[in-house]
């Protein structure tokens, strides 16, 4: 069983879960504002992301542009996935996966994390409160962590 399955099978109740209802809508009802500026959000995203470690640059080869198109709607999916991760987990855990041929580390998780809080941080302005960034916080740590968990599965072939 999976670290995001495993975590909210634990209670019986849905609230008393790791990301409780409010905050999946806390999530949810942010992303909104930010999903008609994705382009600019995924600009702001790369900036501050190769600033925070300029040597993740060469593992992006495709264009940026598309990239930040794939990340945003990846995103979404996750987003509106959170109601139903029975469907969720499989798919994030998939993209996991494939992030081991991007090169992609366990370390790089936090780095992405903090590009991402800063993002919806600029993005949202003053809907961006306290609860919002546990919440966003809590969701992205539970994302990564199921990513992680399925990457170290894949055997790597270098
Ligand atoms: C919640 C976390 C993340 C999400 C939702 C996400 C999403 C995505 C998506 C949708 C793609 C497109 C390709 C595919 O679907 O396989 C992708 C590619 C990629 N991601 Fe992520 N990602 C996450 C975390 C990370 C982290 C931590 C890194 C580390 C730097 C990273 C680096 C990359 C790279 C290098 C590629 C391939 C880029 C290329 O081909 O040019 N991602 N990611």
């Amino acid at each position: 069983m999976g670290f995001l399955k495993s975590l909210f099978g634990k209670k019986t109740k849905k609230e008393d879960g790791p990301i409780s209802q409010k905050q999946i809508e806390l999530v949810q009802n942010s992303f909104a504002l930010v999903a008609p500026i994705a382009e600019q959000a995924a600009g702001i995203f790369y900036n501050k992301l190769f600033e925070l470690d300029p040597s993740l640059k060469p593992l992006f080869t495709s264009d940026i542009s598309e990239q930040g198109k794939k990340l945003m709607s990846m995103l979404a999916a996750a987003v509106n996935g959170l109601n139903n991760l029975t469907t969720l987990v499989p798919v994030v855990q998939d993209l996991g996966k494939r992030h081991v041929s991007y090169h992609v580390e366990e370390k790089h998780y936090d780095t992405v994390g903090e590009a991402l809080l800063f993002t919806l941080k600029a993005g949202l302005g003053d809907e961006w409160t306290e609860d919002v960034e546990e919440a966003w916080t809590t969701v992205y740590v539970v994302l990564a962590t199921t990513m992680k968990e399925a990457a170290a599965t894949v055997e790597v072939v270098e």
